[in-house]
């Protein structure tokens, strides 16, 4: 299945793309680049699974996503040129080609649909960006722990999520004990069901709703 970036592109014009990639192998819990590198790369997943994530001063991290097979990161510094917004852990051995900034606008020259493509990437994550503020500002953690849990369902992880408290936490700027008491909250409301070091996600559409402030 052709990624996001490479949408629309017949096959010949795809392995074309793929051709100005270099490969590159990471094994688990390699860090691919860390927050303020300066970098103009990006990467596409190609196998594995990629923690990006930002760092505060007191140490504590703010998981922004995951990303998996089809999907790419490190756009943004490719692009403008600034330091890396964020930090990025292969969290299990991975695959990662990569697209240096001269590749890059070789690539362009010749498929100008990948910028396009690479636009409409921005936008999509702009909108979940704006979302999220939403959440941040108006809702409760339980919201914010319920959409932490879709997120992780849109990224290929359920219906049953295997995820320590931690992560969820971290994925949903909350503490430990906050995200303790959301998903007793949660399970209570029969958004989930609990069972150690896993929470199942029934069906998607009631965190949905608890995420929204709906219910
Ligand atoms: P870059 O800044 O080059 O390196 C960190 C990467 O994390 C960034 O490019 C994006 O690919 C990705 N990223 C930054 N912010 C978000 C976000 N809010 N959600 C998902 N991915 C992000």
């Amino acid at each position: 299945m052709p990624g996001p970036l490479f949408h629309g592109l017949t096959p010949e014009e795809e392995a074309l793309a793929r051709s100005y990639f270099l490969r590159q192998a990471y094994p688990k819990g390699k860090p691919v680049f860390h927050q303020r590198d300066l970098g103009q790369a990006l990467y596409l997943v190609e196998r594995g699974r990629v923690r990006l994530f930002r760092t505060h001063l007191g140490g504590q991290e703010k998981t922004l996503g995951y990303v998996g097979p089809g999907e790419i990161f490190g756009e943004m510094s490719l692009l403008d040129g600034s330091e890396r917004s964020a930090s990025a852990l292969a969290e299990e051995e991975a695959l990662l080609p990569v697209l240096r900034r001269g590749a890059y606008l070789a690539l362009i020259r010749r498929l100008p649909l990948i910028a396009h493509n690479l636009a409409r990437l921005l936008a999509h994550r702009l909108r979940e960006a704006d979302l999220e503020l939403d959440l941040m500002a108006f809702e409760e953690a339980k919201s914010r722990v319920a959409y932490a849990l879709l997120k992780l369902l849109r990224q290929g992880m359920g219906p049953k999520i295997r995820a320590r408290q931690q992560e969820l936490a971290a994925l949903a700027g909350a503490s430990r004990e906050t995200v303790t008491r959301a998903l007793q909250e949660l399970k209570a409301q029969g958004a989930v069901r609990l069972a150690p070091g896993e929470v199942e996600v029934p069906s998607p559409a009631l965190p949905e709703e608890v995420a929204f402030g709906l219910v």
